[in-house]
């Protein structure tokens, strides 16, 4: 594993694109699995700066989200897919076909599961998988209790997870309590992952994922086992190593 220490968030964000940015010059066609959240938020910025600045080129990539919520309609405004045209899809050159994400009003939720493994399968696999780290310790919406074997599914959303989006989804009430995410065996299938995380309320998690016991209890601590992992982390988030 390697740690990279940012002073802050902007740091973070800056460095992160440029992680992304090298992978991208010297592999055109990566591919690529997106978080969405507070934390990508910068990076996506310096992203499409970069993109605007006609430094990049995503032309040929293609994406991957992690994750959807079930049950709202697309264009909802606290669904990932409306997260990405705001926040990314729009500022860059990415083909509409080469932008996957689940459907969060699926006919069938099961087969929904199987259609984005076999399109992740058909791109060749994930080169490069960004992730966030939630409170709970979940990547994606991989929450606690987990098992590492999981592919892409549907997963039943913990209350501190839907406390956390209560505010974007007006309402406790109105957040959805399912959604689909790709798998720990499909994340951990990426040849290679970028953990970001930043922020004091990420400390006591992002410590206890990486320097505690691999368990299903705290699904990023899986990331250990990795074996091309990166950890991009700001001071505040990696104040607790020990190391
Ligand atoms: P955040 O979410 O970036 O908004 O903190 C991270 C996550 O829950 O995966």
């Amino acid at each position: 594993m390697q740690l990279i220490v940012a002073a802050d968030y902007a740091e973070l964000s800056r460095w992160g694109a440029q992680f992304i940015a090298r992978k991208l010059l010297q592999r055109p066609t990566l591919v690529l699995a997106l978080p969405t959240g507070g934390t990508p938020l910068g990076l996506y910025q310096e992203l499409a700066r970069f993109y605007q600045e006609r430094l990049l080129d995503f032309s040929q990539a293609i994406t991957f989200n992690l994750d959807e919520f079930l049950g709202i309609t697309p264009d909802h405004p606290a669904s990932f897919r409306y997260y990405m045209e705001q926040n990314f899809w729009c500022r860059v050159n990415l083909r509409p076909e080469a932008r996957h994400i689940p459907q969060s009003l699926p006919r069938n939720p099961e087969e929904e599961c199987r259609r984005y493994e076999e399109l992740l399968r058909d791109a060749g696999g994930l080169d490069l998988a960004l992730l966030g780290l939630g409170e709970n310790g979940h990547i994606a919406f991989n929450e606690p209790g987990t098992p590492f074997e999981s592919r892409t599914h549907v997963a039943e959303l913990t209350d501190r997870t839907r406390w956390n989006e209560a505010l974007r989804f007006r309402g406790l009430e109105h957040v959805p309590k399912y959604a689909i995410t790709m798998g720990i065996r499909t994340l951990m299938n990426a040849r290679e992952i970028l953990l970001l995380v930043a922020g004091a309320k990420k400390a006591q998690v992002l410590a206890q994922a990486l320097e505690g016991p691999v368990t299903p209890a705290v699904p990023a601590s899986v990331l250990q086992l990795h074996p091309n992992l990166t950890v991009l982390a700001d001071c505040a988030a990696a104040s607790l190593f020990r190391t």
